[in-house]
């Protein structure tokens, strides 16, 4: 959930830590510190709040100095305060460290080094590694690597851990278990982060790290060894996108670009998926006919926005495929006893594929036998990396932490994935599967489309920014996209936000209707007939009780009872989902916008969920 960056190199510092640090707030943004290598010394600033503040309380003579780390906090142990924030320092303040995720026996730790005359100054489980790595440094005769690597045995939990010593200031050390690192490697400067953003402007060459690898960089070298000290191969690849992708592009957020990014992304992520005789192409399944015709159950795990694109996936895959589809909030997964063995497919979705609940359950059930599928945007995440198979989405870096497009590029995916599984089991003929290819090409223009007439909804939207509460109604494949409307709008404005399935209002929900409570219907796709007239009911009996009635409806179809009606075009039905999806992401930032809250980066939130 932090953002972490380390260089060193010929360049002064400052610049790219703290601009990378500025590509990773998305990450957790409530302090951020820096420790630079001087000689024989650190110099250490840290401050509670955003970057900026870090920034206004830096000296204006800053020492010029060529390597050091930095890093944005989302706190766990320990308030958002100076002193929690990172980095921490052993003693003598010669050796800094900084961290992401969570030392489960920093406790113990804790302990023992207190009784060895260590004084410890903050209340975070992360202090605890400082002092270790100094003493392990100490017994390694100032090999800070050894030392690094035997801190890692006796460390439990998830971390990403970057340190740095005085004395040898131009080297830099990193580990990670179950938490992301990357390396850049520049020329004459390398570059470690949590995240390829933070050193795109300078490098498309990047390294991959495993579970417990200890990374080694200066400006010349990239060492990088497992926990025996055995040396292990550099692996390279290639970032695909370039620094454009990661700013705003003129847009006055983030979440704003992204939306408008939408067309491309689902486009990119379509693209070349028919071969000439009419077969879906998604060899990154790597499965033969023979076994996905085994499949016996498919299992949908994700969190959040992406649990929701799991819920549009059982609508696709079931009414497609005809296999039984269950969809699981990660973090649950586990905890109970899934019915999961090999002729399971388990499909795992994650924007960021680093969130640990669903890395969780995705080690849950490979060890029960199942093939793991992972839907990812982020390349050589730790999920992907996990899983048996991965399906990328192509929909570039999302920075906001709200999520937009890589929703609906998550949706796209498990629509393939749908496709190719009914095509393999004769479910749908070829003809059947071309023809909804082609229905799915037409979404980037459809969004298009709503996104070109989407003022009126803007200045609309504004007219609800006092309402305390926002209810979301769906039926059908419609349903998930009312979840995720309430979602939108809970991150980014802090009203409260509820999805509802519009036949079970009458059960409950209906009690929190009073004068003026605004509610947003979807309605059902629009040869969906009966569904149709169940949720122009379930409008007329919200608008007899005094509700404000925003409805979402295809193009020509008949609407009763609302104040205001967006329009969406005529897709394939099950392909609606992507289309209504929109305007309620334009809803929530507009609301968002007119409370003045902060939009690409909400209170208490994370873009990247590394901690259970
Ligand atoms: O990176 P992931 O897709 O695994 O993240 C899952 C959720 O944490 C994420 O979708 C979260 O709900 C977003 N903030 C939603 O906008």
């Amino acid at each position: 959930m932090c953002g972490i960056v380390g260089y060193t190199g010929p360049q002064s510092a400052f610049t790219p830590i703290v601009e990378g640090l500025r590509r990773l707030e998305y990450r957790g943004y409530d302090s951020a510190g820096i420790a630079l290598g001087t000689s024989n010394s650190l110099f250490v600033e840290k401050r509670a709040g955003k970057l900026a503040n870090l920034e206004a309380a830096l000296p204006a003579n800053l020492p010029t100095v060529h390597s050091g780390i930095g890093h944005t906090r989302w706190a766990t142990h320990g308030g958002p305060t100076d002193r929690n924030a990172h980095p921490h320092l052993d003693n003598e303040g010669k050796l800094a460290v900084i961290h992401n995720g969570i030392i489960e026996n920093y406790a113990e730790l804790k302990a023992v080094l207190q009784k060895r005359g260590h004084t410890f100054t903050s209340e975070t489980d992360t202090e605890s590694v400082a002092h270790l790595l100094s003493d392990l440094r100490k017994e390694h005769q100032g090999d800070l690597s050894a030392a690094m690597r035997a801190a890692v045995a006796q460390l439990r939990g998830s971390f990403t851990l970057l340190a740095i010593h005085a004395d040898n200031p131009s080297t830099i050390v990193g580990v990670r278990r179950n938490s992301p690192l990357v390396a850049g490697i520049g020329k004459g400067e390398n570059f470690l982060a949590s995240d390829v953003a933070a050193f795109i402007e300078y490098t498309k060459r990047a390294v991959e790290l495993g579970q417990d690898e200890v990374i080694t960089i200066t400006p010349e070298t990239i060492e990088i060894t497992d926990v025996h000290g055995a040396k292990v191969p550099v692996r390279e690849y290639e970032i695909t996108w370039d620094k454009e992708a990661a700013q705003k592009g003129g847009f006055a957020h983030f979440m704003l670009k992204e939306i408008f990014d939408q067309p491309k992304a689902i486009a990119d992520t379509l693209i070349g998926r028919l071969s000439d005789n009419n077969q879906i192409q998604l060899d990154e399944l790597h499965m033969t006919d023979a076994e996905i015709k085994r499949i016996k159950r498919i299992s949908v795990i994700a969190c959040g926005t992406a649990y929701h694109a799991g819920m549009v996936a059982k609508y696709a895959i079931e009414k497609w495929a005809k296999i039984p589809v269950d969809v699981e909030i990660a973090s649950e997964y586990r905890y109970r006893d899934p019915i999961v063995d090999q002729d399971s497919l388990v499909v795992a979705i994650s924007q960021s594929g680093e969130t640990m609940d669903l890395l969780m359950a995705v080690r849950h059930a490979k060890a029960a036998g199942a093939r793991v599928l992972a839907v990812c945007n982020t390349n050589s995440s730790t999920i992907p990396r996990e899983s048996d198979a991965v399906l990328y989405t192509h929909a570039g870096p999302e920075i906001a932490v709200a999520s937009t497009k890589a929703f609906v590029t998550q949706i796209v995916a498990v629509y393939l994935i749908g496709l190719k599984l009914a095509q393999v089991r004769g479910e749908l003929s070829d003809a059947e599967v071309k023809n909804l290819y082609h229905e799915a090409l037409k979404l980037p223009g459809q969004v298009e489309q709503i996104l070109e007439t989407v003022e009126p909804l803007r200045a609309l939207t504004r007219t609800f920014k006092s309402n305390n509460t926002v209810l979301f109604l769906g039926r059908g494949i419609q349903y998930p996209i009312a979840l995720e409307g309430a979602l939108k709008l809970k991150e980014l404005a802090y009203i409260h936000a509820e999805g509802f399935a519009g036949g079970e209002l009458k059960h409950g929900p209906i009690a929190l209707i009073e004068e003026g409570t605004a509610v947003i219907a979807i309605l059902p796709p629009h040869d969906e007939h009966a569904l149709d007239e169940k949720m122009l009911s379930n409008i007329q009996e919200v608008k007899a009780r005094g509700a404000r009635v925003i409805v979402i409806a295809a193009e020509g179809v008949e609407v009763i009872g609302a104040e205001h009606v967006i329009r969406i075009p005529i897709a394939a039905p099950l392909f609606q989902p992507v289309l209504a999806t929109v305007p309620l992401q334009v809803f929530a930032y507009e609301i968002a916008v007119a409370r003045g809250t902060d939009v690409d980066q909400p209170r208490n939130l994370a873009k990247s969920v590394t901690v259970e």
